[in-house]
């Protein structure tokens, strides 16, 4: 059987102090966890394994190692949700500076849209191509984002769309996903770089 792979990037220098967003680069302990990546996929012995990464710095940071390894495509529609106005901003500069916005997200995650930015709704439409695409493909490894981690959990998962934005997906875990005839298998893997 094949599997599907789905990693956050390692810990980026604006996951260290809590912002939203943006394009940062890999913190010492994010590229820590980038190696591991790379040890644990020597480790399992692929000779079919494909990459597919997000534009973002933070995540080409992370399957830099493994990209002369394996064959490695990068698709913007693994990028991060937009934050648009909130991009590189706190959760607390946001409840400071858009107070009403913010507990608009609050009480509808999925369907919140930032303002020139997008909602979960959004991600999950953009997403499509991509996980048409995955329901095709052998082995392959996603490397990409929290949001876009949760989307594509929820398909595999069958999960309803208002807990969709509240799945658990913390950084350094790698989850494996075993597609079966009527269900998914899957497995989570913990790094601590
Ligand atoms: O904080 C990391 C991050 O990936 C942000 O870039 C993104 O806006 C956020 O997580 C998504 O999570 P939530 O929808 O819970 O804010």
């Amino acid at each position: 059987p094949r599997s599907i792979f789905l990693t956050r990037h390692g810990e980026s220098e604006y996951n260290a102090i809590n912002r939203i967003g943006g394009d940062a680069p890999l913190t010492e302990r994010g590229r820590r966890y980038a190696a591991a990546l790379r040890d644990f996929f020597i480790l399992q012995k692929f000779t079919d394994l494909k990459i597919w990464c997000s534009q973002k710095i933070r995540a080409a940071q992370t399957a830099e190692e493994l990209k002369s390894l394996f064959p490695t495509e990068y698709w913007k529609a693994l990028d991060e949700i937009d934050a648009g106005i909130c991009e590189g901003l706190t959760y607390d500069d946001i409840i400071q500076r858009y107070p009403n916005q913010s507990a608009d997200r609050e009480r509808d995650k999925y369907h919140f849209r930032y303002p020139s930015g997008e909602s979960y709704e959004d991600v999950v439409s953009r997403l499509e191509p991509v996980i048409m695409e995955l329901e095709r493909q052998g082995n392959i490894l996603a490397v990409s984002h929290q949001a876009i981690i949760r989307c594509i959990l929820a398909y595999f998962y069958d999960r309803p769309l208002n807990e969709l934005p509240y799945i658990d997906v913390p950084l350094h875990s790698l989850v494996k996903l075993t597609p079966r005839a009527y269900h998914c298998d899957s497995t989570v893997y913990k790094f601590n770089p």
